[in-house]
């Protein structure tokens, strides 16, 4: 059985990893890695494949960047052919980037079957293109491998049929597991000179917080701020890189000691630091996640989240940015809440996952 895994972006990776190695012992499966080209850069993709024992992909469409239109396009376009020669019996989407909702477009219309993971989350905030991509991908594809209770929830009131929905887990906290000991044993924590739990890590990367001069001023101000009481360490996303050296803002964040900034991180050095401190300051999905099964607090900067349960049952919360500061005291001064860790975030779900097809193709 030949089996297409969609990988795009940085967060997809993570997520096709596990299921990779899961499908790779089994005898009937023949897993074939399909590169999109989404996230081109060695530190946004290639140090992923290094870090989760991945091979180099086995098919790469090479889009590059674009506009999303562009962007969408030029997948379904490349991908329609791969489909067409190489005939896979079933396409595996992970998340919510384009590359996701394109290549179901490609597959479903030539009728091949597709398995979207990490399906039926909802922002419901249709000025996110990834609730977009949700809602396509989730509305066209065959099988819908949901994390969370809220995901067949959503499914359901959308009218998708309750036979197509399949409760599996977090992926994400499969790759977690996968990667402890290598996260655990790597030294870049070391390396800097900040104590355990002593200082607060940053990512940042939607359009809605850097594409804004404005929001991005507001942010920077706020960094600046928390770093005159903790030290704070910034991986820098290259969409945000940009915005921040247009609007000059890279020049405040570099005269200030307290706040480190570095290139985007493979996901055993970031892990190593999201192990090692106090909380974290994100506007990404997959850290609420991985935040919320290490019981590490989380300040997300968005008005919403796909992913609700990381707030009712995590670590999570969202903030603005006139709260952020305050939200940030609280934790500092230990009367931030403390969560648990939500049902099948085991890292067991490859395992259901490849159990799952057996049961619907054997
Ligand atoms: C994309 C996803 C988002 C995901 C994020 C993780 C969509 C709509 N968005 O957003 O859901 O959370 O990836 O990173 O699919 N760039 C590079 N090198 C790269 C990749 C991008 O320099 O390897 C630059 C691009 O030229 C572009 C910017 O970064 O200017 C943004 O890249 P893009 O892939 O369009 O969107 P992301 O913001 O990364």
């Amino acid at each position: 059985m030949v089996i297409h895994l969609i990988a795009a972006a940085r967060p997809n990776f993570m997520k096709i990893a596990p299921l990779y190695h899961a499908l790779g012992k089994e005898a009937w499966a023949h897993p074939v890695i399909v590169h999109t080209g989404q996230h081109y850069d060695l530190n946004m993709s290639d140090v992923f494949f290094r870090d989760f024992g991945l091979p180099e992909p086995d098919i790469h469409l090479n889009v590059g960047s674009g506009t999303h239109a562009e962007q969408t396009g030029k997948v379904m376009i490349a991908y329609e052919k791969v489909i067409m020669k190489e005939k896979p019996d079933l396409v595996i989407v992970v998340g919510d980037v384009n590359s996701t909702a394109a290549a179901t477009l490609a597959a479903v219309k030539l009728g091949v079957k597709v398995a979207h993971l990490e399906a039926g989350l909802r922002s419901f905030d249709r000025t996110m293109p990834e609730e977009i991509n949700r809602l396509v991908t989730d509305a066209i594809a065959d099988i819908l491998w949901t994390p969370s209770p809220d995901g067949d929830e959503n499914l359901l009131k959308e009218g998708v049929s309750k036979d197509k929905i399949h409760r599996v887990g977090n992926i994400m906290i499969d790759s977690l597991v996968m990667m402890k000991d290598r996260i655990e044993s790597e030294t870049l924590f070391e390396s800097l000179n900040v104590s355990k739990g002593g200082f607060g890590l940053v990512t940042l990367h939607r359009p809605a917080n850097v594409d804004h001069p404005e929001n991005l001023k507001k942010i920077c101000e706020i960094l600046l701020n928390i770093a005159a009481k903790l030290p704070i360490v910034f991986p820098v996303h290259p969409r945000t890189l940009k915005n921040l050296e247009k609007t000059k803002q890279m020049d405040s964040l570099q005269a200030e000691p307290n706040i480190m900034l570095m290139e985007p991180l493979s996901y055993v050095r970031f892990m190593n630091l999201v192990f090692n401190s106090k909380f974290l300051l994100t506007d990404s999905g997959g850290v609420q996640e991985e935040t919320t099964y290490l019981g590490i607090p989380c300040l997300t900067l968005r008005p919403n989240t796909e992913r609700p349960v990381t707030i009712t049952q995590g670590t999570n919360s969202l903030c603005t940015t006139d709260d952020v500061e305050m939200m940030a005291d609280e934790i500092v001064s230990g009367k931030y809440k403390k969560g648990t860790v939500p049902e099948l975030w085991d890292g067991q779900t490859a395992a259901r996952i490849v159990k799952n097809i057996v049961a619907m193709f054997h």
